[in-house]
């Protein structure tokens, strides 16, 4: 099973994301070989519930508030998304830790939130140019893990994602290269192990690649058993684009 989640964030006016989600609904899959999840923004998230609803097609979330319900002005809660039938929420995303200041305890605070409703978070995590260069990265993406994780329980059906993203991969059109995002897996699942008993890692977590996913690359990462998908952002916005894509995951 390949996962494909598109990442809208705030490329789209709500009218355009609901134009480009019946388009979505449309294209043929194999739901046993490919989940696709869309994540537009909030404004739209009641209006694409309702047109993917009768699809395979889940609906998700770019980011939720780590209470349930409050004097929190803005915020929207994990329980109101599960009301109007989310399935997961992106949670970390590097965008949201650069611009507002997204730490990883309000991370951790989040995906608690997130696994107590029921949703499956979706946890970004990735190292910028500068702490790759220096040779930081595998301490750098290990510690998000741990700490966005840290006395997390997963249990039962519960299910965990983990997005690896290099922040210099995403959108410049200048993917990871494939030796170095299995490598990174191999961090993160690692990671994982030493945190959750091994039948949970094994059931439970899915790794996925984000950054510069397009079709002309999608195969290469798809085709790779250590991948479980993909996050996509810019390529999930152009119908064409992303429906070759969902082709190629449904090929495999
Ligand atoms: P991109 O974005 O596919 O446009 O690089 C990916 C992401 O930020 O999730």
């Amino acid at each position: 099973m390949k996962h494909l989640i598109a990442n809208w964030k705030m490329k789209l006016s709500p009218l355009d994301e609901i134009e480009l989600a019946l388009k979505v609904g449309k294209i043929n899959f194999d739901p046993n070989k490919v989940k696709i999840s869309l994540n537009p923004s909030f404004l739209s998230l009641i209006r694409i519930g309702e047109i993917v609803k009768k699809t395979s097609v889940e609906l998700g979330a770019q980011d939720c508030f780590w209470e349930d319900k409050g004097a929190f002005t803005g915020e929207i809660s994990p329980q109101y998304l599960r009301d109007i039938c989310c399935q997961n929420v992106i949670i970390g995303h590097s965008e949201r830790r650069a611009y507002l200041g997204e730490s990883d305890t309000m991370i951790n605070k989040k995906i608690r939130t997130i696994i107590d409703c029921g949703l499956t978070p979706v946890l970004c995590v990735g190292e910028s140019a500068e702490q790759r260069h220096s040779g930081s990265r595998d301490h750098i993406v290990r510690r998000q893990v741990e700490l966005g994780l840290h006395n997390i329980n997963i249990v039962g059906y519960q299910k965990l994602l983990i997005a690896y993203e290099p922040i210099w991969a995403i959108g410049t059109g200048q993917p990871a290269n494939i030796s170095d995002i299995i490598y990174m897996h191999q961090v993160i699942y690692q990671t994982l192990i030493d945190l959750f008993p091994k039948s949970i890692v094994q059931n439970n977590t899915f790794v996925l690649y984000g950054g510069s996913v397009d079709s002309s690359n999608a195969g290469s990462f798809l085709r790779e058993e250590l991948i479980d998908g993909v996050l996509i952002g810019g390529a999930s916005l152009i119908i064409d684009e992303f429906a070759k894509i969902i082709q190629i995951a449904d090929s495999l």
